[in-house]
């Protein structure tokens, strides 16, 4: 089945393409959803802040580069096609040296900060170019 829109179903999308158009860090983008779960790319550099998701647990898998989640039991470190799930209401902080590509799915309406807000907290962005 080749690209294009087939009427009742959403576009092929591409993880490294959806990538390709994004430039800021720490601000996911929705790729597509299933159910009530949206399937985010977003990029990161450096340290993001610390929070828990009360409602939800979080699955990271990086797709480039290397992510380390930092946790208060310790550091969890992924590499490209690592796959990764934060517990729901686990503290976690994720930390990259490199800038690192990553997938996240989560239900929708959930907050990149969770229980912290600040200024690192992002809406949802859609990728250009998305319905
Ligand atoms: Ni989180």
């Amino acid at each position: 089945m080749g690209r294009g829109t087939i009427p009742g179903m959403t576009d092929v999308q591409n993880l490294l393409g959806a990538l390709a158009a994004i430039d800021e860090h720490w601000q996911p983008h929705r790729v597509t959803s299933l159910n009530d779960y949206d399937i985010k790319v977003v990029k990161v550099l450096g340290e993001f802040v610390w929070h828990s998701h009360p409602e939800t647990d979080e699955l990271f898998l990086v797709l480039s580069g290397r992510l380390t989640i930092q946790l208060r039991d310790g550091d969890v470190e992924l590499g490209p096609n690592d796959v990764f799930v934060v517990p729901q209401g686990v503290e976690h902080c994720p930390r990259a040296e490199v800038e690192t590509s990553v997938v996240l799915i989560e239900p929708k309406g959930t907050v990149n900060t969770g229980d912290a807000g600040g200024p690192m907290t992002s809406a949802l962005r859609e990728l250009p170019g998305a319905q």
